[in-house]
């Protein structure tokens, strides 16, 4: 798709289709009524009042959610798409969301190949930075297909380009959003990808490759592969205890991204890459087991997130480690009561060998301490609980730290991609205490994400450090639209980038 900002006159722009906002208004006799914005009026105006006599003629309302399409004759454009945008002074967040959607499902049936959105009249309410951001996040999404196991792909809607117009003030700052926003909706589509991949495909060497990829293609970007003997000479007992019961070997994937200086301290992103998780002995129901393929989503998440940096080349260095093995039952795989030691030299009662991803995450964790890092962040499909708690539109966010965690929490308004803290009080890391070991690698009845998140809390003591679980968020369940989200590559790039604007 190609992208653009154009702030020239309007009616000198082709395009087969300009979509315009349309508003509630009320008329001398107190009804409501749709009304064009300025720029509607001049178009209208050229189109010898087509636009209004539509408006009259037909019911074309202008709440929020509404779009409607209108064929006119004029030799630059031969549609205009009324997107309704509610009460002109109340545009929000959640309005521009509506209205995008709905405009999405109105170019997405049609043969439109190029669009122009002149949404001036909003940007001045919301911004143009989150119009550009919403619509070409939605727009793209609505595009992706996983079709690399069809025999017969799905066929491209014809749309390939959109032409952003606004005037000159908002130049700079709109197309700083266009490329920016390629380069998110490039890391989204690639943690989709990786999140869909099936397990007999994505596996921990598989990761790796990606990563190896990744750094080659990339500046300022290297690769570093640590495999199960090099974990073995580290003492990484507790992530060792859960590859070793399959026979795809785990790996710790390391990259680094120098974007800053050389002595800068870097922000160093750590990702759950379970690419199946069985449960291992404490094995899963086999209802919707296949779902765990998607256990790796918080390390296709850091892949996504890196794959942008690498694009935007920002002025700063990140870290990305990324945890990644597979949890399977066998003869070797570790048992409930096992007592194994992990690189921090805190010994772990395994109760449980389904609370795997926990165990990979500490011994990554404490590998993150010799970059001394300015923030370390984790994201892991770690609970089942964290669904319970907050559903499938929220990721919960816990740490250490109030201000990475206050940056996450914000990064992820700002990039619709939205987080909720949950706490970790003292008064629950009782709850791992056990009577054999340092601590135990379930918390009992209550608060799983939270007990799963003080479990964490014991390896990342020496430096600023917030986890994020993302077991409702990182993927779609069931049904036709089921299938991996790419979040929160938005949050993440996002926490990133303020990181250099600041
Ligand atoms: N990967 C799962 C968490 C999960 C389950 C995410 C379902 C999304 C949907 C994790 O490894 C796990 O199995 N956690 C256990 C922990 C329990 C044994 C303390 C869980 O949530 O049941
Ligand atoms: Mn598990
Ligand atoms: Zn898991």
């Amino acid at each position: 798709m190609n992208y653009s900002l154009q702030t020239n006159n309007l009616l000198d722009i082709k395009s087969d289709c300009i979509c315009l906002p349309i508003f509630n208004k009320k008329d001398d006799i107190q009804h409501e009524v749709s009304a064009l914005c300025k720029l509607g009026l001049k178009v209208d105006e050229a189109c010898d009042n087509a636009l209004t006599h539509a408006i009259s003629r037909y019911d074309i309302s202008s709440e929020a959610g509404k779009a409607f399409m209108l064929t006119v004759d004029n030799q630059n454009f031969s549609r205009i798409l009324f997107v309704g945008f509610g009460d002109a002074k109340n545009v929000n967040t959640d309005t521009l969301k509506k209205a995008i959607k709905a405009l999405k499902s109105q170019i997405l049936d049609t043969n439109i190949k190029s669009l122009c959105i002149a949404l001036d009249e909003v940007s001045t309410e919301i911004g143009v930075t989150q119009i550009i951001q919403e619509s070409m996040v939605t727009i793209e999404s609505s595009r992706y297909s996983f079709d690399q196991f069809k025999t017969k792909k799905t066929i491209a809607n014809p749309l390939s380009e959109i032409i952003f117009h606004s005037d000159d003030s908002q130049q700079a700052l709109g197309n700083t959003a266009i490329l920016q926003t390629q380069a998110q909706v490039k890391g989204i589509n690639k943690a989709k990808d990786l999140g869909n991949l099936p397990g007999n495909v994505c596996t921990p060497t598989y990761l790796a490759e990606q990563a190896q990829l990744l750094a080659v293609n990339s500046e300022n970007i290297s690769v570093k592969i640590l495999e199960e003997s090099d974990m073995q000479a580290l003492n990484m007992g507790a992530f060792l205890s859960v590859s070793k019961g399959s026979t795809e070997p785990g790996k710790l994937i390391i990259l680094e991204y120098k974007g800053g200086e050389k002595d800068e301290a870097p922000h160093v992103l750590v990702g759950k890459g379970i690419t199946f998780d069985t449960g291992g002995i404490s094995l899963k129901p086999g209802a919707s087991m296949d779902e765990m393929k998607y256990d790796m989503c918080g390390a296709a998440s850091v892949l996504g997130t890196m794959t942008a940096i690498a694009e935007l080349q920002p002025k700063l260095n990140v870290v990305s480690i990324i945890a990644s093995a597979e949890n399977m039952p066998a003869g070797n795989a570790s048992k409930p009561g096992d007592i194994v030691t992990s690189a921090a030299g805190i010994t772990i009662e395994i109760l449980n060998t389904d609370a795997e991803g926990r165990l990979v995450l500490c011994d990554a964790l404490t590998y993150a301490e010799q970059y001394k890092p300015a923030s370390v962040v984790d994201i892991a499909t770690l609970t089942g609980a964290c669904i319970v708690a907050l559903g499938h539109c929220t990721s919960a966010v816990m740490g250490n730290d109030d201000t990475v965690i206050n940056e996450l929490l914000d990064a992820g308004k700002q990039a619709n991609d939205k987080a909720w803290q949950l706490p970790i009080w003292d008064d629950y890391q009782s709850q791992i205490d056990s009577p054999f070991a340092d601590i135990q690698n379930i918390g009992g009845k209550g608060a799983g994400s939270i007990t799963a998140a003080c479990f964490l809390s014991r390896f990342t003591k020496d430096f600023p450090w917030a986890h994020l679980d993302v077991a409702g968020t990182a993927w779609v369940s069931g049904g036709k639209d089921k299938g991996a989200t790419g979040r929160p590559v938005p949050l993440l790039l996002t926490y990133l980038l303020n990181k250099v604007a600041s």
